[in-house]
């Protein structure tokens, strides 16, 4: 499906340019410049949340509950549209303490790392879990694909300083970062989501799985 390939292409160029966003919140604050802080929240904002969640929401998840029949109140999409909520709420941290001139260095770094990190775990479930399970759920409703739309002037403009501050600050490895499939690591699970299966999954889902694990 166009759209989701579309998404999962976006997160590999979101990845991209977080990864080079934690670089340059490491730097020592003397080599750090404004307008490169401009333009990483300018990407986050414009790309990330004004054109990719955006679609996510206003398109991808929208069919799932209204033509696949899945709950939109709780479960996947309750929880990643909590998660684009957040996030938004991390980013506004971000700039506030920005904004606010005389800023310990210490609390942007570790903003923009509280920040980054979501994204990593938001886009690690949706890669896993979440994107996987949608083709197949429209596909049985009859939905074969999905509207996109071209980005606006503004959100290429952002996406391309974005790529432009990558090539610049090139990643350095985090290992102290949880990555990895599957919801096991997930905050939600067992507080909003139950889980995949007990979420999504229908009458035959189940009556399928109990035959696999009875040998039937
Ligand atoms: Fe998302
Ligand atoms: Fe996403």
């Amino acid at each position: 499906m166009e759209l989701i390939d579309e998404l999962r292409a976006e997160h590999d160029l979101i990845e991209q340019v977080s990864r080079a966003f934690l670089t340059y919140a490491d730097l020592p604050a003397a080599t750090r410049t404004g307008p490169d802080w401009a333009a990483f929240l300018r990407f986050f904002r414009l790309y990330v949340n004004h054109f990719h969640h955006a679609r996510e929401e206003d398109t991808l998840f929208v069919a799932l509950a209204d033509r696949a029949g899945l709950p939109a109140d709780r479960g996947p999409i309750a929880v990643m549209r909590a998660d684009h909520a957040r996030m938004a709420g991390l980013l506004d941290g971000v700039e506030a303490g920005l904004a606010g001139g005389d800023a310990p260095d210490a609390r942007l770094r570790e903003g923009a790392t509280a920040y980054v990190h979501a994204l990593w775990h938001h886009i690690d479930a949706e890669n896993s879990v979440l994107f996987p399970e949608c083709e197949p759920r429209l596909r049985r409703n009859g939905v074969l694909q999905l509207p996109s739309r071209p980005m606006t002037a503004d959100e290429r403009a952002a996406m391309a300083a974005g790529l432009a501050l990558a090539g610049r600050y090139p990643a350095s490895p985090h290992a102290d970062v949880m990555r990895g499939d599957g919801c096991i690591m997930c905050p939600a699970f067992a507080v909003t989501c139950r889980g995949l299966e007990l979420e999504w999954w229908n009458e035959w889902e189940w009556d399928e799985f109990e035959d696999r694990m009875s040998g039937g």
